[in-house]
């Protein structure tokens, strides 16, 4: 059996005809960026979060430097960052100008250490960006209460957590802000790059706006010093015939990562201790000897991938920032961390033989019988 990491034709297949339609939707008319396809989607999506705002970009990294610019935050502020993840987070934090201050993550955990920010705040610090890493929030119950307490925002980076909720409430809606990506491996894809900004701050949703446009605030009046980030209608509409199956697609990558914690509980690997609310973007383990392990596993047809090699504190742009810091978890974790296949797609047989083929591979790699 040949199993890839990610399956789009499998996932577009249900679709085909409904997608062939929508370019024919397109190609009729003159509005293929922005317009009626885009405001609909935006408002499809800020009701699904439950926030008074979407806001449409270009992918999610310029929605993250777009809410930064857009609360002003400049040269000689710092913002709390993840020192596990993906990078965008404090490349954002580096393009407005501000300088990122890492943090580390748990110790049985992927997300950032909540227990850590407090050492981390100073009269510079002006916001915090978790990342709900791999699908799984952090507390941002606490996030949230810590971060009042020292008066910073919070933006939250949900681009690996669509449709993942705490305490009823959607990620995304707990921050002042959140963003999303629609690269199309999330689980909610586009069919090419795209992003969204969630809030319920006005003032903030306006200026956002402009400066995803320009720094245009109203026709032919460049107020701020803007960007160009948009949304193209094509995305708009693809997004908007999947978002009604993202809740659905969410409970069978539940399914299926419940279906491997159970079948994988005596191995000796470190499973993924996530929580109920999870979405289970990637499904991540920790092993030994990975490097074997990801061999022997292709041998046998099933593909995995690493999320994250190497801790985005310790990337060469970042070193500077980091201060040479120690993020034991981080660094630890990182040469140990292993994405095995999750999406919804995946068969039942398909999930039976991945859950077989890891077994007996770690068992044979490991020596434990
Ligand atoms: C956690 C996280 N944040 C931000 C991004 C950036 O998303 P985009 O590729 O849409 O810029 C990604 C993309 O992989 C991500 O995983």
């Amino acid at each position: 059996m040949q199993i890839p990491f990610v399956n789009l034709q499998r996932q577009h297949q249900p679709f085909i005809s409904e997608l062939q339609d929508l370019v024919s939707e397109l190609l009729a008319t003159n509005m293929v960026m922005g317009g009626k396809s885009v405001r609909k989607f935006e408002a499809e999506f800020a009701s699904y979060i439950g926030v008074n705002y979407a806001l449409s970009c270009a992918n999610a990294t310029d929605a993250l430097e777009v809410v930064l610019r857009a609360w002003e935050i400049k040269a000689g502020d710092e913002v709390i960052v993840p020192a596990n993840g993906w990078m965008s987070a404090a490349e954002a934090v580096l393009l407005v100008g501000a300088t990122p201050v890492f943090i580390d993550n748990k110790p049985n955990g992927y997300g950032l250490d909540e227990e850590l920010i407090e050492d981390k705040v100073n009269d510079c610090t002006k916001a915090i960006i978790p990342i709900h890493l791999y699908g799984d929030p952090v507390d941002i119950s606490k996030v949230s209460k810590i971060s009042e307490r020292f008066g910073l925002k919070v933006l939250e980076d949900c681009a690996q957590a669509h449709g993942a909720s705490v305490e009823g409430k959607k990620v995304g809606s707990w921050g002042q802000a959140g963003i999303f990506s629609f690269y199309p491996t999330k689980n909610l894809g586009a069919l090419g790059d795209g992003g969204m900004i969630v809030t319920s701050d006005k003032s903030l949703a306006d200026k956002c706006i402009a400066i995803a446009n320009h720094g245009q605030s109203k026709p032919d009046r460049h107020h701020l010093l803007g960007r160009n980030s948009r949304m193209d209608a094509l995305q708009a509409k693809i997004l908007s015939l999947k978002l009604p199956y993202l809740d659905q697609w969410n409970n069978r990558r539940r399914q299926i990562a419940n279906y491997y914690l159970k079948s994988w509980a005596d191995l000796p690997v470190v499973l993924p201790s996530s929580t109920d609310n999870s979405v289970w973007h990637l499904f991540v383990l920790r092993v030994d000897r990975r490097e074997k392990v990801i061999a022997e596993l292709s041998k046998k047809g099933v593909a995995t991938k690493v999320h994250y090699p190497t801790p985005v504190s310790q990337q060469p742009i970042f070193e500077k920032y980091s201060k040479s810091e120690a993020f034991p978890n981080a660094e630890q974790h990182a040469p140990q961390l292993l994405s095995i296949p999750v999406y919804p797609e995946l068969s039942d047989s398909e999930v039976e033989y991945i859950a077989r083929t890891v077994k007996s591979v770690i068992e044979a790699v490991e020596g434990h019988q």
